[in-house]
């Protein structure tokens, strides 16, 4: 498991030149063990950045959500601020990739990422899986949020408070990922707690307050590992926040520890 990372203000962090020409990284969270870890990266053609030639696969989960910019695995449907993708391991994608100008995404692996090129690969754009079995959480892209079917989630007053649109889940265990609008005012019910699961995330805009007098404004990162206890959150001029859940989130008051 990924060590606790209370938070991190990426704005203020500096980029690191990643492995390839026109690649910068923050690397916000990773597990040594087995090379788990999410990153802030940028891709820049003004600092020569090439997107890959050929279609290609990895042997972990990836999963990208995007903060600004325009590029494409496909040629057709073009990822920006907001657009989301998972590919599960061992999926082929990016027949067509293209970069249009310089962009940022959260990038998160299952594992340490490997790249293997698909020498010939099938009449397609469309990712497919290299197994003959694909496990039961698929390839999922949602290019617009805005306009996808969010839920609303009232508190017991039976006013809405959030709204969430799940981007990708486990059907069985529950893991996956979210982006959640947290409306001004909102108030958690929950005081002191903690998750049976990690729980990783992201704000995107807005701000949350927590009751220990820690602000996550726009930018700051979080990863919560199983049992990390928190305190009260709140926001009062309201938050959008990519969340990553490692199963179903259930609340524990800090008590029971
Ligand atoms: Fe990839």
């Amino acid at each position: 498991m990924r060590p606790h990372v209370a938070r991190l203000d990426t704005n203020a962090m500096p980029w690191t030149p990643g492995d390839m020409t026109g690649l910068f990284s923050k690397i916000l969270s990773h597990d040594p063990k087995t090379g788990a870890r999410t990153a802030l990266q940028r891709i820049d053609p003004n600092f020569g950045y090439k997107a890959p030639s050929a279609a290609h696969f990895h042997h972990m989960d990836e999963e990208i959500f995007v903060l600004k910019g325009r590029f494409t695995f496909d040629g057709e449907v073009w990822l920006t601020a907001h657009s989301y993708c998972f590919h599960p391991s061992e999926t082929v994608h990016g027949f067509k990739s293209a970069l249009a100008e310089e962009s940022w995404f959260l990038s998160r692996v299952s594992q340490e990422l490997d790249f293997n090129f698909v020498e010939k690969p099938r009449e397609t754009t469309k990712p497919y899986s290299l197994k003959d079995a694909p496990g039961p959480r698929g390839v999922s892209v949602v290019p617009d949020p805005q306009k996808a079917n969010w839920q609303d989630v009232q508190n017991k007053a039976g006013k809405v408070v959030m709204q969430r649109l799940v981007l990708s889940q486990h059907p069985q265990t529950g893991e996956g990922s979210m982006l959640v609008r947290f409306l001004p005012g909102w108030e958690s019910p929950y005081g002191n707690h903690f998750h049976s699961v990690y729980e990783e995330a992201f704000v995107l805009d807005g701000a949350l307050e927590a009751a220990d007098g820690t602000v996550y404004g726009a930018g700051c990162y979080s990863f919560k590992p199983p049992r990390t206890v928190q305190s009260r959150l709140q926001s009062e001029r309201g938050a959008l926040c990519y969340i990553n859940v490692g199963g179903l989130l259930d609340f524990v008051p800090a008590a029971k520890l």
